[in-house]
């Protein structure tokens, strides 16, 4: 193995759900250093700022020892050339991600060339899962409790006074 083999698994994570920490421990053993990657995503209302995604994921990742997060703002290719990775994690959860993970992974490969997007489906259990889906039912009294991860957790309820 090439120990020098850095994959980037980039999100707006707004929050973390643990969907998206079954993908990070999954290529965390498949790769010998994972950089989560976190942006804002333009198209989105953000609940939490840059920071707070940072710090949240941060607390999530800290006993995958091969995990650091980091941030970037501007055109994934680029922050991937300035750290020298050219290898992207995304999350396939069902069907209907694929066309929106295809053209993303086709676009970036058509900014560099060198840049290779890898696929992993999580859990089933996760499938169904997504951020909007969890401020949806924290926002309405609902239990997500076991959808993400602990300091997750915590951070909506100091949020939103509970
Ligand atoms: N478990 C749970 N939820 C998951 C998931 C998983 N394994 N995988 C994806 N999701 C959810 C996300 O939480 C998100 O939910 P939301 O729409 O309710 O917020 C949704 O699925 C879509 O996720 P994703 O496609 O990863 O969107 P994103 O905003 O997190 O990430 C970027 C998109 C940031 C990677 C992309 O916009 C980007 O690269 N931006 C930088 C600018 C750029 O280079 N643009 C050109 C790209 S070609």
């Amino acid at each position: 193995m090439n120990n020098n083999i850095v994959a980037v698994y980039p999100g707006s994570f707004d929050p973390p759900t643990k969907g998206h920490l079954d993908i990070i421990s999954r290529a965390s053993k498949i790769f010998p250093k994972v950089i989560v990657a976190i942006t804002e995503n333009y198209n989105k209302h953000h609940m939490f700022n840059l920071q707070e995604r940072v710090d949240m994921m941060k607390e999530s990742v800290s006993n995958i020892k091969n995990v650091e997060v980091d941030s970037f703002s501007g055109l994934l290719a680029d922050y991937l050339v300035k750290i020298e990775s050219f290898f992207v994690i995304r999350g396939l959860r069902a069907l209907s991600d694929f066309e929106y993970e295809f053209q993303m992974a086709l676009m970036n490969r058509t900014l560099n060339q060198k840049i290779e997007t890898i696929f992993l489906m999580p859990d089933q259990i996760y499938t169904f899962l997504s951020s909007s889906m969890i401020k949806e039912i924290a926002g309405l009294g609902g239990d997500f409790k076991n959808l993400v991860p602990e300091p997750v957790y915590k951070r909506f309820k100091i949020k939103n006074n509970l």
